[in-house]
């Protein structure tokens, strides 16, 4: 759902207070944190939606990257998981098998063991899962604590949301989108792993409101302004071709633009750039917010292991005025 109908729904319930809960969706984070007992806390999270590519086995493979993501930002190791299917019964259980062994073999790169599921029969195909995990609890990373001078780390490029939707409607080959396809699939693992042992203010994980989106929550959440500079996002390739085909342009981007963009100044960037800032992404990169000390270190460690790594912005004071700018 977009974001703002969604707010109206859950500003209308009952705010529950608990002692052991130490992030809900107050501040629209990745995942819930529980404190258990002494210093460890549960990471619990859930994410499905329909296929974003043609293949069973690919999309299975993406929409776990993409639930093992939200356990990843928070700085958590993923542990067990539970899988949600909404299953045609016009389609033959062999999509289904390829769907679920995709999925499986995600988890395994992951470490994570599969420990259930629930399905039921829907008009259209659905699949992704509940993911459940540790960490401990003064290592919890939050999307709510970015600090003014902070530097802002992305670790995929971004224009999923378009690359997916110009495949769905046959404007793109499969072939032209690998490069979108193979960092869908890819976990966060790594960029999550290279956070540890070094100084991070905050981390959020790129999913359906785009990257301005999941910034901008993550200004309001710590109570900051941020600026990112446009020319240094990371953008595919296959994306960037594309993005003035208005057939290629998912509906997620215009809900996204209507939720986030009042509170965005733009200046000097091209609309096509901009436009980049509002897609939706699918199992995107994590956006991490590091104190400026730390980011050589964190750069070298995220190279290192492997992951991708662009410096794309920077955290500012809290001013009057819109808060987040795009230059
Ligand atoms: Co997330
Ligand atoms: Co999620
Ligand atoms: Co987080």
């Amino acid at each position: 759902m977009g974001a703002s109908p969604l707010a109206q729904v859950l500003r209308r319930l009952p705010v529950q207070k608990s002692a052991s809960l130490m992030v809900g969706f107050g501040t629209a984070d990745d995942a819930a944190v529980y404190e258990i007992h002494g210093d460890k806390a549960v990471v619990a999270t859930l994410d499905f939606f329909p296929p974003v590519v043609d293949d069973p086995f690919t999309f299975g493979q993406i929409a776990a990257s993409n639930a093992l993501s939200d356990i990843y930002a928070m700085g958590g190791t993923p542990a067990f998981a539970l899988n949600i299917v909404c299953f045609p019964d016009t389609l033959g259980l062999g999509v289904l098998e390829r769907i679920l062994k995709g999925g499986l073999s995600k988890l395994k790169e992951a470490g994570v063991v599969l420990a259930g599921g629930h399905s039921i029969v829907d008009n259209e195909v659905k699949y992704g899962l509940s993911v459940t995990g540790f960490v401990d609890r003064d290592k919890v990373i939050r999307n709510s604590t970015a600090r003014p001078g902070d530097v802002l780390i992305l670790t995929k490029p971004i224009g999923t949301g378009i690359v997916t939707t110009a495949l769905k409607r046959g404007i793109l080959s499969t072939t032209a989108a690998s490069e979108a396809i193979k960092s869908m699939k890819a976990l966060n693992k790594a960029a999550s792993l290279s956070m540890t042992g070094v100084k991070v203010n905050a981390c959020t994980d790129i999913t359906g409101y785009g990257l301005i989106g999941h910034a901008m929550e993550m200004a309001k959440g710590s109570g900051v302004n941020i600026v990112i500079r446009a020319g240094d996002v990371p953008v595919f390739k296959a994306a960037m071709r594309l993005v003035g085909n208005k057939a290629a342009r998912p509906g997620g981007l215009e809900r996204n633009r209507a939720s986030f963009g009042k509170d965005v100044r733009v200046s000097g960037v091209s609309g096509p750039m901009e436009l980049f800032g509002y897609d939706p992404q699918t199992s995107g990169g994590l956006l991490i917010s590091a104190p400026k000390a730390s980011c050589a270190r964190l750069v070298k460690r995220l190279v290192a292991q492997g992951a991708g790594c662009a410096i794309i912005g920077r955290v500012e004071s809290r001013t009057r005025g819109r808060q987040l700018k795009l230059e």
